[in-house]
């Protein structure tokens, strides 16, 4: 039990590992399902999938408030170490490096990535985690299906986080297709429900995908975690 990810609501997430606290895209302030208070949340690092509201959150003022390092994509990275001197990370799609919490990846994501003030956030991005103790956790963030999953899943994963939503990402019928190709041994579905435009039908979904598949799907209401 060396990984513990809480889900925040929308596309938010905390991480618990080997005694550092990463949030992924803390999306808090604006988000009506939000599982954490962006005044008192605590990180050692900020994972920025893309430069979208969703996303970038409260980014800014967490890691001000924090001192934690933010680790995006180097156009993210520029544009976030301009607001308050924040300490950050960039990193490109396929680039990987060794952090203190574990190796993380940038992985690819078919979505677009403009920051909140129209900069040029560059590559939309999902994340890869290998924790110290060598568990596999991917976070798709916002995409469409790309068979290229195949190749992630060869890693062997423990756990896939994935978009339902549809509209902006992957669907249920085609993050199911996603399960297939990235083969975790469980799912989680997030980045569904925050708004009417993105409702879903998680259980469902847990349904159909654990008859198709041999991946368990474990759905989280806002707040509740799932440990590795
Ligand atoms: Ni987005
Ligand atoms: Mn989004």
């Amino acid at each position: 039990m060396s990984c513990k990810v809480t889900w925040l609501g929308h596309s938010a997430l905390a991480i618990d590992t080997e005694g550092y606290k990463l949030l992924v895209d803390p999306f808090l302030h604006d988000n009506p399902f939000a599982a954490a208070d962006p005044d008192k949340v605590q990180a050692d690092f900020i994972l920025l999938s893309h430069g979208h509201f969703d996303h970038v959150g409260d980014t800014v003022a967490i890691a001000s408030r924090t001192g934690a390092t933010v680790i995006a994509n180097v156009e993210i990275a520029g544009w976030i170490s301009k607001q308050n001197n924040i300490q950050t990370h960039g990193q490109q799609p396929g680039g990987g490096y060794m952090h203190p919490f574990g190796y993380l990846k940038l992985t690819l994501a078919v979505h677009g990535s403009i920051l909140p003030d129209g900069s040029y956030g560059g590559l939309a991005c999902g994340f890869l985690l290998t924790t110290l103790a060598g568990e596999k956790v991917y976070i798709a963030c916002d995409t469409g299906l790309f068979s290229d999953m195949r190749l992630i899943g060869e890693e062997g994963l423990q756990l896939a986080i994935l978009p339902i939503g549809d509209n902006f990402t992957m669907g249920p019928d085609d993050a199911l297709r996603a399960v297939q190709l990235l083969a975790p041994q469980t799912v989680v579905p997030y980045h569904y429900d925050t708004w009417g435009l993105i409702a879903q039908d998680p259980q469902k979904w847990a349904g159909r995908v654990e008859k198709e598949t041999r991946s368990k799907v474990k759905v989280l209401k806002p707040g509740e975690s799932i440990e590795i």
